[in-house]
């Protein structure tokens, strides 16, 4: 009896432990169809469903959830409305939006979460389609500014580079607020992805910052010397038995005063275990992605090539994401 009654207790906790994914399934469809939107000012499901082209009993299974999860509500006239927070929030065409983070985890994460039995039993590694995601990363990697650009522009005032390069820029946003900030200093990203280079010259076009369609290798072989280099969320293209060689690499192409700012989830770092754990599942799924670097490796890695740690800075304390910053010995 006792153990019948602790199989129902086993049985219910995980059905409970499922109701977050509820949450985020539901929040996920409603931004890939605007559907936040088109119940913004109240709606009949049956009206939408019509409007929007969608299967009407889907659309009101949705709508079931919504209402229960309290990403909807019913008015009193009957409609069913979105909350504010989604349409702000979520909805795709809100500036505020970051819905693009439930496309990363939904449409990246979570399918190749779903093939480590298939992986792991066949020994098999996926190819990660840079191509298709590059975009989606770039946005994605953009919501983390907030946080970092602050202490970047200290780092940047106290050691005023005259020029500076961003590696794997993505769209371009951490130069755009240096511009901001210091209308003076020479800046250039680089950026491997032809799209997402495209998009960042268009974002940073009039602010006279140079946007390089290359891999970043080919700048590093070029010998252009530059008083900042910027690491961010780049480190995870390179394996680590690569990495010492970047970082020698990046070393020389400062100027004698030169510094170098790395972004990174770290897994040694006593933060956000938890997300830098599952953030690695992802990479070693894939056989062009490698695990995040630990404190110690970057430290390591910097030293041999005569560079020291002068900053270490949580910047996301539940992601383990840090900014290391690096100054030539
Ligand atoms: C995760 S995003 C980070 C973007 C930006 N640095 C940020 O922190 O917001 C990494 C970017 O690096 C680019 N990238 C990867 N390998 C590269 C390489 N070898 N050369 C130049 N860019 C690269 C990717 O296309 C992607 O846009």
């Amino acid at each position: 009896m006792v153990k019948e009654i602790q199989k129902f207790w086993q049985a219910r906790n995980w059905m409970k432990s499922n109701e977050s994914f509820l949450t985020t399934w539901h929040a996920h469809v409603g931004y890939k169809l605007d559907l936040f939107d088109s119940f913004a000012g109240g709606a009949k499901v049956q009206e939408v469903a019509a409007r929007d082209e969608l299967n009407g009993q889907l659309l009101l299974r949705w709508v079931e959830v919504g209402l229960e999860v309290g990403h909807l509500k019913k008015t009193v006239t009957g409609k069913v409305k979105s909350k504010k927070k989604m349409v702000k929030f979520v909805s795709a065409k809100s500036k505020d939006s970051v819905g693009i983070l439930l496309r990363e985890m939904m449409e990246l994460h979570i399918p190749t979460l779903m093939q480590y039995p298939d992986l792991m039993k066949n020994n098999e590694q996926l190819s990660y389609l840079e191509d298709k995601f590059a975009n989606v990363v770039a946005e994605t990697s953009a919501l983390l500014e907030k946080a970092s650009v602050p202490p970047m522009i200290k780092w940047v005032n106290k050691y005023k580079p005259g020029n500076i390069v961003d590696f794997g820029c993505g769209y371009g946003g951490y130069l755009k607020k240096i511009r901001d900030a210091d209308d003076q200093v020479t800046l250039t990203g680089i950026e491997i992805s032809k799209e997402v280079a495209d998009e960042a010259a268009e974002k940073l076009k009039s602010r006279r910052i140079e946007v390089r369609n290359e891999d970043m290798q080919e700048f590093l072989n070029s010998g252009e010397q530059v008083d900042m280099v910027m690491l961010h969320n780049l480190l995870y293209y390179y394996p680590p038995e690569d990495r010492p060689a970047l970082f020698k690499d990046v070393a020389s192409i400062l100027s004698d005063k030169g510094t170098v700012t790395v972004i990174s989830p770290l897994t040694d770092s006593g933060h956000g275990q938890t997300f830098a754990a599952a953030f690695n599942t992802f990479m070693t799924a894939h056989k062009n992605l490698y695990p995040l670097p630990t404190e110690k490796e970057i430290e390591e890695a910097a030293k041999e090539a005569g560079l020291k740690v002068k900053m270490s800075k949580p910047i996301i304390k539940e992601g383990g994401w840090f900014l290391v910053g690096l100054e030539k010995k």
